[in-house]
């Protein structure tokens, strides 16, 4: 292999990683995190971080929930900076991040991990350094405030567990409006090209959303407007194959019952 200007694998794990799909199963959420309605496995972050930086590097996650990304830094031998605008979800991240230095002792001793509960949109005013990388997932427009999502609905039982993110109206989990609320999306993740290294990727998690029997394509509009911005590279999609199949629209309609997720790679170039 030529110099390998970009991460630390070897070929194999190199070709291994661009398959344009792939299956990762959450393993059980641990009792803490599991207060948050949505958060992407530390096992998956690591993977994509290991992708795209090399051991010392600063990975940010702007919307960073319990902080899955951070943690899988720490584990990956990376710096890292979550800005999560509920504090309760930063304080789990923290505490979540403690236990994890502990587990990893001296490895980590010289790698920063910081929460900063903040709005991302003011990410620009936080005195943040330079970053190699950002993987981030944002709140799927308004839909955790859906009556009929089915996850949810099992939540709604459970008195300890969020069923929304918060009602802080800068969330953008309670914009109603899916055309505002894209523009603030797609502006949050302009305001960090500035803190963004030149050729570092950008990583977001996102699913097409299905509202009152349609489509919203939110990962295709994230795709085509955020490319205005930085180049729009590539996509990875990433299949749950552990979930029950609903029947959705039986004998009348199809309705899919939706594994997938969108991993899609920007560059900042
Ligand atoms: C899909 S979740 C991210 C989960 C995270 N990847 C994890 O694994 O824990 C989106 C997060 O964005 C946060 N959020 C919503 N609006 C925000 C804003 N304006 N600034 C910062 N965080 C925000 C929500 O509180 C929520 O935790």
């Amino acid at each position: 292999m030529p110099q390998n200007k970009l991460n630390d694998l070897d070929p194999k794990s190199w070709l291994k990683f661009q398959k344009s799909w792939f299956i990762h199963n959450p393993p059980p959420r641990k009792k803490g995190v599991l207060t948050h309605p949505a958060k992407f496995p530390e096992t998956m972050a690591q993977e994509f971080i290991e992708f795209f930086t090399k051991k010392g590097q600063t990975v940010l996650d702007p919307m960073a929930g319990t902080g899955s990304t951070l943690v899988a830094a720490l584990r990956a031998g990376r710096n890292s900076y979550g800005i999560e605008l509920n504090p309760k979800y930063a304080r789990i991240a923290e505490q979540i991040i403690g236990e994890e230095r502990v587990v990893l002792g001296a490895a980590v001793e010289g790698l920063t991990s910081e929460v900063l509960n903040a709005d991302a949109s003011r990410a620009g005013d936080l005195q943040l350094p330079t970053f190699d990388y950002v993987l981030t997932s944002p709140p799927y427009w308004d839909m955790l405030h859906a009556r009929g999502a089915e996850t949810q609905k099992k939540r709604r039982g459970a008195s300890d567990l969020d069923v929304v993110y918060s009602d802080d109206p800068d969330d953008l989990g309670n914009v109603h409006d899916y055309e505002a609320f894209l523009e603030k999306l797609i502006s949050i993740y302009k305001g960090l090209k500035p803190l963004l290294r030149e050729k570092a990727y950008l990583t977001i998690i996102v699913k097409n959303v299905k509202k009152g029997g349609k489509i919203y394509p939110l990962a295709w509009d994230i795709g085509h407007e955020l490319g205005k911005i930085y180049t729009l590279k590539d996509e990875k999609i990433w299949a749950q194959d552990n979930q029950s199949l609903a029947p959705y629209g039986l004998g009348s309609a199809w309705v899919s019952n939706t594994f997938h997720h969108y991993c899609l790679q920007f560059r900042n170039e």
